[in-house]
């Protein structure tokens, strides 16, 4: 009897064991809520927040490249040159440079205003 108990735990942890629980891989859009991407809620903050803006401004911005107004940020998401930043796409220096990359439900935000034509909303 014992032993049969054995077995069963063995089973168990043999089957648990393989069970795969990373969130994001799973489910790649999450609990990401991208169906209200716009430039003012979603894109303006995130240049903020992921240190963007503090490069990318002012008179002498970092690489030449401004992100400081909509029009600017325009520039660089229909060059490719944005999205693939952010995605550390190879061909594309990675950014934030220096700090680490965006969280995978942001990039599906900026993308999915992206996909939805990078309107100044
Ligand atoms: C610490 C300063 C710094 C921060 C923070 C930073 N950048 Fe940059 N960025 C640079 C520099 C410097 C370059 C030019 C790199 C080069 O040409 O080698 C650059 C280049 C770029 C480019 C051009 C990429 C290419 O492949 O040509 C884009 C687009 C860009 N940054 C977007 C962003 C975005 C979006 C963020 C925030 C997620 C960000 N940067 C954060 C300094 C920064």
């Amino acid at each position: 009897m014992n032993k049969l108990k054995l077995v069963f735990i063995i089973c168990i942890a043999a089957v648990t064991g393989c069970y795969y629980d990373k969130e994001d891989l799973l489910y790649p859009a999450g609990n990401c809520d991208t169906s209200s991407s716009s430039y003012s809620s979603v894109v303006q903050p995130a240049l903020q927040t992921y240190g963007c803006i503090g490069c990318h401004s002012g008179s002498a911005p970092s690489g030449n490249i401004s992100l400081s107004t909509y029009e600017n940020v325009r520039t660089y998401v229909q060059n490719g040159k944005l999205y693939g930043s952010i995605t550390h796409t190879s061909g594309f220096v990675a950014m934030p440079q220096g700090g680490n990359k965006m969280s995978t439900c942001d990039v599906n935000k900026i993308k999915a205003w992206i996909d939805a034509g990078a309107l100044n909303d």
